[in-house]
């Protein structure tokens, strides 16, 4: 098997094997001044920014994480607070966002700003209602905050749904990026780029802070360079790798077998995670059914389980029968389960550790997967940001490189992977 095994929950990468097939490792030196990143995690849930963190290897501390949703804070609580010498110190601050302060958010004294916020105001499916929508408020403040504070955080890591791209909340991101001098790239990556039998197609944003040294600082001519490094909302380019990652070949990827639960073929599994007979006979025709060894599913959203279409895949584990479309009762000796919240962790590559707590029922561990984000996706994009987007001329370099970037890979997958 293929998981990251984080055996403990200190701030350095000691104890976490990484699945590694990078080459854009620890080879830059535009971090002169930075030893490690010192994380406010925004929208926490269930940690996957900070197991993001962990498996890239980059030395880090989270200073604090913020989410109000309680089970998530639970399950953060109980596999990451808990583990630190002092739990308390690091519990998540189940405030909302919109009521830090700038004086709060100074006394942190963070570097690095990472965040996965409210997706629903943005999705396709949904109303659009972008800044209009209350859950976008919380985002916002945090734009207002980051230009009100002293010392901004230098490193600053973005996810959303695919189509964030065409808000106007991505919009007001990128002129505050601009006002404040950031240096930012924007993402659509999905996770069979890298290897994971899962789709989920995603925009990411990543950002870093223009440094002006003091001769910078005093030359009128100074702001005009600095200007031509920025790439503004109207000229930026989505990318679709990463530059310099060896990214999977489409007929790559693992197969789905390889993320299963070691018990997957017991009866007992099977029985815990069947989809209930009735189901199948009245809407068994929309389930994206996969075997153990397809190389994709779709993408699980938080309403996997509750409704059946377009919220993700389930598994097929008697392959000697085949669904007739006109024939409802043929899905039933296909054995059709849903995949365990576990299993859907693992797509997502948490590390194996992870855990929901016994108090988290199935349902709920799906719902809070399912708004979570890839871990394997944002580590790559945190070593790309932390190593190699250099303040120079990557983005000019990765700019004229777009041409190839975009030829080389698709641009989205057909199976539903836009979804939230
Ligand atoms: C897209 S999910 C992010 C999930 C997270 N990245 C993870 O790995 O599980 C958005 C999260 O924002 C939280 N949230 C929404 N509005 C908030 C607010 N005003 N203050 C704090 N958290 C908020 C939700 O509870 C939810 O957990």
């Amino acid at each position: 098997m293929l998981f990251v095994s984080a055996t403990s929950t200190t701030t350095t990468s000691n104890g976490v094997e990484q699945q590694s097939n990078n080459n854009n490792n620890n080879s830059s030196s535009n971090n002169e001044t930075i030893d490690k990143l010192r994380i406010l995690e925004f929208f926490s849930g269930i940690g996957g920014m900070y197991y993001s963190t962990l498996i890239s290897g980059i030395p880090f501390e989270v200073l604090q994480s913020f989410d109000i949703n309680t089970n998530a804070n639970d399950v953060y609580n109980y596999n990451i607070s808990s583990k630190y010498p002092n739990p308390k110190k690091h519990k998540v601050n189940s405030k909302s966002i919109d009521a830090l302060t700038t004086k709060e958010l100074e006394s942190f004294r963070a570097n690095t700003w990472l965040m996965s916020p409210p997706c629903q105001p943005f999705t396709r499916v949904g109303l659009q209602k972008d800044l209009q929508d209350n859950r976008t408020n919380s985002f916002v403040h945090l734009l207002e905050q980051l230009a009100a504070l002293a010392e901004p955080p230098t490193y600053i890591l973005i996810e959303n749904v695919y189509g964030f791209e065409k808000s106007n909340a991505r919009d007001l991101l990128l002129e505050t990026f601009n006002q404040l001098q950031y240096q930012f790239q924007e993402f659509h990556l999905t996770p069979t780029q890298f290897g994971l039998p899962n789709q989920r197609l995603r925009y990411f944003c990543i950002a870093k802070k223009v440094l002006l040294n003091n001769d910078s600082n005093n030359n009128s001519n100074s702001n005009i360079d600095i200007k031509t490094k920025i790439v503004t909302k109207d000229n930026a380019i989505i990318l679709k790798t990463i530059p310099s990652y060896q990214h999977t070949e489409n007929n790559e990827t693992n197969t789905i077998e390889q993320y299963l639960d070691e018990s997957y073929n017991t009866d007992e599994h099977y029985y815990k995670y069947k989809i209930p007979e009735k189901l199948l006979l009245s809407k068994g025709m929309l389930f994206d059914i996969k075997t153990i060894n397809d190389k994709t599913t779709n993408c699980f959203t938080k309403a996997y389980s509750k409704f059946v279409e377009g919220t993700g895949s389930v598994l097929q584990l008697d392959t000697n029968y085949k669904a007739d479309i006109n024939v409802p009762n043929s899905l039933i000796p296909m054995k059709l389960r849903y995949f365990s919240p576990k299993e859907i962790t693992r797509f997502h590559f948490f590390p194996e550790q992870f855990q929901f707590p016994p108090s988290v029922t199935v349902a709920q561990g799906y719902r809070l997967i399912g708004n979570s984000l890839n871990c394997k996706i944002v580590s790559e994009l945190l070593k790309y940001l932390f190593y190699k987007f250099n303040d120079d001329n990557n983005n000019n370099n990765n700019n004229s490189n777009d041409n190839d970037n975009n030829a080389s890979c698709s641009s989205g997958n057909s199976n539903n992977n836009n979804n939230e």
